[in-house]
């Protein structure tokens, strides 16, 4: 259709996607061969047929899981490389991209080979692609306050390379206020500061990442829309919300895709932004994210240009640079 037309000739910025999450079952199964690692699946096929989610936790599980086949240093770039060229595919100019070092200094994959394997796939992408990115680093809030200030001790010899920390993993029982020594101490190393809140957690956790972790950015957000008066300093902020359908779709934040609040988020005038989350899992990059969100709720063409608009001015590119893509 002409509205499918228009979000694939659309320049995007992607701002809400796990690296770890663009592993294909593909990719995991020759990685598990190359390394030497066990899988629970006998082929790429067996593993997309394990991924039928009831809720975060339970894709959580099979997530830590798959990331186990990322052992080397090119491990790393392959997988970064190969989001990027799907990422190109979408015409996606700008990605800010998750990496959860937790997934694997936890078990005993070095930091800075992670680091390197990504960052170099990322100047490769800015040579080939013309794609831009930023690195965001989340600490895993299910594991302690301590794990979170060793990994931001990981940090400090890449910082320059490094344009903020998230919050990622299982939110229900694991509030914003869990870390706010380790963001004030991010904060005070320069970097920038997301929190996932509100995917499944209650829009406390939302007001929490503001008020205890004074993030830049929220990711996801969609249970904010559950308090007004949070909902009004959304929009007299301008705080920008890193939505992902297919996420919410896959993990049953939303029974159907015909009841995702993306559109009553435009309404509202909240700087919402459409992201893929962890597309290997969740079945779309970013493109198809707009494509059903788009079909299932009956966003407009204005609606879409907003969305794509939003992900540019949500990003944590200079002002000229925002300009420059709108
Ligand atoms: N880690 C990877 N994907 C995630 C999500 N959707 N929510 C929380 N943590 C995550
Ligand atoms: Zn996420």
């Amino acid at each position: 259709s002409d509205l499918h037309a228009l979000i694939e000739r659309l320049p995007k910025a992607e701002l809400h996607l796990h690296l770890e999450g663009t592993l294909e079952p593909e990719m995991m199964v020759a990685l598990a061969e190359r390394n030497g690692v066990d899988i629970p699946y006998a082929s790429a096929q067996e593993a997309r047929k394990a991924y039928d989610f009831s809720d975060l936790q339970d894709f959580l599980d099979l997530y830590y899981v798959g990331m186990k086949v990322l052992v080397t240093e090119r491990d790393f770039h392959d997988l970064t490389l190969a989001y990027f060229e799907r990422a190109h595919a979408d015409n996606v100019r700008h990605a800010e991209i998750f990496l959860d070092p937790q997934g694997h200094t936890e078990r005993g994959i070095d930091f800075d080979v992670c680091m390197r394997g990504v960052l170099s796939a990322c100047e490769e992408t800015e040579e080939r692609f013309a794609i831009t990115s930023k690195l965001i680093l989340c600490f895993l809030r299910d594991l302690s306050e301590e794990k979170a200030f060793e990994t931001l001790e990981a940090c400090k010899p890449w910082l320059d390379r490094i344009e903020a920390v998230g919050l990622a993993s299982a939110e229900k029982g694991n509030p914003p206020s869990k870390f706010a020594r380790v963001f004030q101490a991010a904060a005070d190393l320069g970097l920038k500061r997301v929190a996932h809140a509100g995917e499944e957690g209650p829009a406390e956790y939302v007001e929490e990442a503001l008020d205890v972790l004074k993030v830049d950015r929220i990711d996801h957000g969609n249970r904010a829309l559950d308090d007004m008066a949070l909902v009004r300093r959304l929009k007299a902020t301008a705080m920008t919300l890193t939505v992902c359908p297919l996420s919410n779709l896959a993990l049953k934040g939303v029974a159907r895709l015909e009841d995702h609040p993306i559109r009553t988020m435009l309404d509202l005038g909240l700087r919402a932004t459409v992201n893929s989350d962890d597309p290997a899992y969740f079945g779309g990059y970013v493109n198809e994210n707009y494509r059903r969100a788009a079909d299932a709720v009956g966003l407009t063409r204005e609606d879409v240009i907003q969305l794509a608009k939003n992900s540019f001015l949500g990003s944590f590119l200079g002002e000229e640079e925002i300009y420059a893509h709108l």
